[in-house]
Formats: C-alpha cells, structure tokens, sequence
C-alpha cells in the first residue's frame, strides 16, 4: 500500500540535509522495501519568502492529509524583522497545533564510536538509550492567563500558568507505557508533586494508567532529582514521561550526554484516528537551520535520517527497515567517519552528502 510523506526542508541547513533523506526513500522505493509517495512545501523564511506567511494553508492541510510529515529546520537572521506571527518559527508551531501532535518522543542514544571519544566518563554514556516522552501541546508555555501587567510604581508582574487535564495526562502516559512495552519495560514519571498542584494530578493520573500495564515497571521521581540523575547515571532510565517544561529541560539534558545536537532526531505524534487508529505524526531534526554552517555542506545529517527512521517504525511499523537504517548510522561511525560537528582532532572530516552516501551504501 502507497503511503504518502510531506517533506518540508524549510531553510539553511534543513534543505542540505533533507536531499540526504530523499535518496533514501528513493533506494527504500526502488528496493521494493517502502511504497512512499512524496511532495513537497515550504515552511519559515523559505514559504514567508514566496508567499508572505511562514507556511500556507494549503501546505497545512497538505500535512493534516499525509501519513507522516518528515520536517527539516526553520528560521536565520535574514528573516529576524518580519512580523512577529509571520517567523519561521511560527510555521513550527501551527503545525504541532494543526496535526494535534500532543506526544514529543526525544530519544537519547549514545553510539559506542562516539562514547570512546567523549570528554565524558565512557562508562557512564556507553550503550545509553534513553527515551524522553515529553508532553508538547499543554502546560506553562500555553496555559491561560499569560501576561506582563504594569504595577505603576516602576514594577511589573509577570503571570505564565501552569495547567493540566486528566485526559491530557492520560493520554501521554499511555503513549509512554506503550512505548516501554516495546523497550525494556520501564517508565520513570517526573513532576514536581511536592509543590506543585499540577504535578499532583499528574501524578495521580499517571499512576492510574500504570495499573493498566501491570508488566511496566513504574517509578515516580521528581524533576529536579530526575536531572541530577540523567548527569549522575543516566544508564537507570528507559522511558522518561513528563510535562512540556520539564520535559524541554530534561530532554535537552539528556541530549547532551550523546554528542552533538546534529546527532538527535524526534517524533511528534497525535491521538490515534477513532476509525483506522493511524496518528498524525511530525519527525524532525532536534537541531535548527544552523545559519553559521549552512551553504557549506558541511551539516551533520545523520538527526535527519534518524528522524525518518522513526518514521518508518512509529507512523509504518517498518521496525526492522527503522532498525537497519539506524544499524547504518552506527556503522558509519564505527567506521571513523565523522562530519565537522563530531570531528575529533586527529580526523579528517566529511560533508553532508558523503555522510549521506556512506550511510545509504551500508
Ligand atoms: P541551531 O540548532 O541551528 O545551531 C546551534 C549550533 O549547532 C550551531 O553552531 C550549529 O552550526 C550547530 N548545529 C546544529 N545542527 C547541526 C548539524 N546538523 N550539523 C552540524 N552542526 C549543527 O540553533 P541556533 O543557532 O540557536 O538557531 C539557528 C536558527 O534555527 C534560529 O533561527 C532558530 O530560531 C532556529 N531554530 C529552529 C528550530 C527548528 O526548526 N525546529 C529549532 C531550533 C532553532
Ligand atoms: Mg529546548
């Protein structure tokens, strides 16, 4: 069956590094191992360039209609004074709004190439993987009211607001306890329970839906305990579950024990379809458009890559195709290959397209 891709390179190095995807899926369709059909749309400064917003409605339902969007990176100084709801960034938030995708998955694997060389201790980051299950589309940076009120006597106050919903929470632990299944079984849930009443709902729900999957192992820890831990020995975790705030410091925490920022993919799923139980689903370097790097073909592709193969194991349940690609990535590595961002002093480095090509022909 033919399963349709939205690709949306959008700008700097988000279109270098999306031409190594598209040779991919070029090589999966004509192995017969994939049926994608692809189009494409423009987001941030390259869509505001053309037609004056940061991505058309046309291209939002173009992605409301596709099976699965593989998103590159937006944003760059040239576009730092267009109107404030035409930034690049503004595409990146109407789409997670539009598609619902409600569950940020990041995960955090460390390859054995890249644990030899690390300035951390070996053994602490050494076969890491980690996957933090971020809740995206509530909390702080949404809740309501949000404002900066003047006082009059020369001060200000400043009001974000912390809400959550039981079916909110229920829905994003499930993603998580469900994920664990198909891990190792373990799901740690951090909030603040101790001084925060949100992180007591939290809590409470979250430990409801853990009754339902008595073969997951559940640990409650609290957030800020959760970040000594991920520098202490973050090997104990498996599926971390936590709220948007949280869940953007903890994630980035985590990302840093596996290198660089080019190495880190990440999902964006929404609830499942009632009828054909298909999610709407987002995958996207964690990086952004790297102003500094791009035009030189010198960017990392591999986050790239390693979104669309989860892809290929969220949105298909292409596991073993997912696993080959990552396989792939892990072999390049191990083969001393290494573009300028994971360079080591006594290496030479690689560009884009030779990394691309040298994952592509493992
Ligand atoms: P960035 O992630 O673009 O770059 C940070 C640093 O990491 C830079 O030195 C860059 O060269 C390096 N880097 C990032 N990805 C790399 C890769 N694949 N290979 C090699 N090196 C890589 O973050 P920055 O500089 O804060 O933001 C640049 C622009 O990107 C801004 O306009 C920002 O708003 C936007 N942005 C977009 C995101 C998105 O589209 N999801 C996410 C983060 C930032
Ligand atoms: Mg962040």
């Amino acid at each position: 069956m033919s399963h349709s891709l939205l690709l949306l390179p959008g700008d700097g190095i988000g279109t270098e590094i999306m031409v190594e995807v598209e040779k991919i899926i070029a090589w999966t369709n004509g192995e017969g191992l994939t049926d994608f059909s692809t189009d494409h749309g423009l987001v941030g400064g390259a869509a505001f360039d053309k037609h004056q917003v940061a991505v058309t409605e046309e291209d939002v339902e173009k992605a409301k209609a596709a099976d699965a969007v593989i998103f590159g990176a937006v944003g760059g100084p040239k576009w730092d004074d267009v109107p404030y709801e035409h930034r690049p960034e503004a595409a990146l938030l109407r789409l997670r709004k539009e598609l619902g995708v409600f569950a940020n998955l990041r995960p955090a694997i460390c390859y054995p190439a890249l644990a030899e060389a690390s300035s951390l201790k070996r053994e602490l980051i050494e076969g890491l993987d980690i996957l933090i299950v971020r809740e995206l589309t509530g909390g702080v940076y949404f809740g309501e009211p949000k404002q900066i009120t003047d006082l009059g006597n020369g001060q200000k106050r400043a009001v974000d607001t912390q809400v959550y919903e039981t079916y909110e929470i229920d829905r994003i632990a499930r993603v998580a306890f469900d994920l664990a299944r198909t891990r190792s079984g373990k799901v740690h849930s951090a909030d603040k329970k101790n001084v925060m009443k949100s992180g007591v709902l939290w809590d409470e729900v979250v430990r409801s839906v853990a009754r339902d999957y008595p073969d997951v192992e559940f640990h409650h820890i609290l957030a800020d305990n959760a970040a000594m831990q991920l520098v202490r020995n973050p090997k104990q975790f498996d599926v971390m579950v936590t709220d948007n705030l949280f869940g953007d410091i903890l994630s980035d925490a985590a990302a840093m024990l596996t290198g660089s920022l080019g190495m880190l993919p990440s999902a964006s799923l929404g609830a499942p379809d009632p009828v054909t139980g298909k999610r709407k689903a987002f995958y996207e370097p964690v990086h952004g458009s790297a102003p500094d790097i791009a035009g030189k073909g010198i960017a990392n592709p591999i986050a790239m890559i390693a979104s669309f193969a989860m892809a290929l194991r969220y949105s298909f349940g292409l596991v073993e195709l997912a696993g080959k690609v990552e396989a792939a990535i892990a072999a390049v590595l191990g083969d001393g290959l290494r573009t300028a961002d994971i360079g080591e002093s006594n290496r030479k480095t690689i560009g884009t397209e030779e990394m691309g090509a040298a994952i592509l022909s493992k």
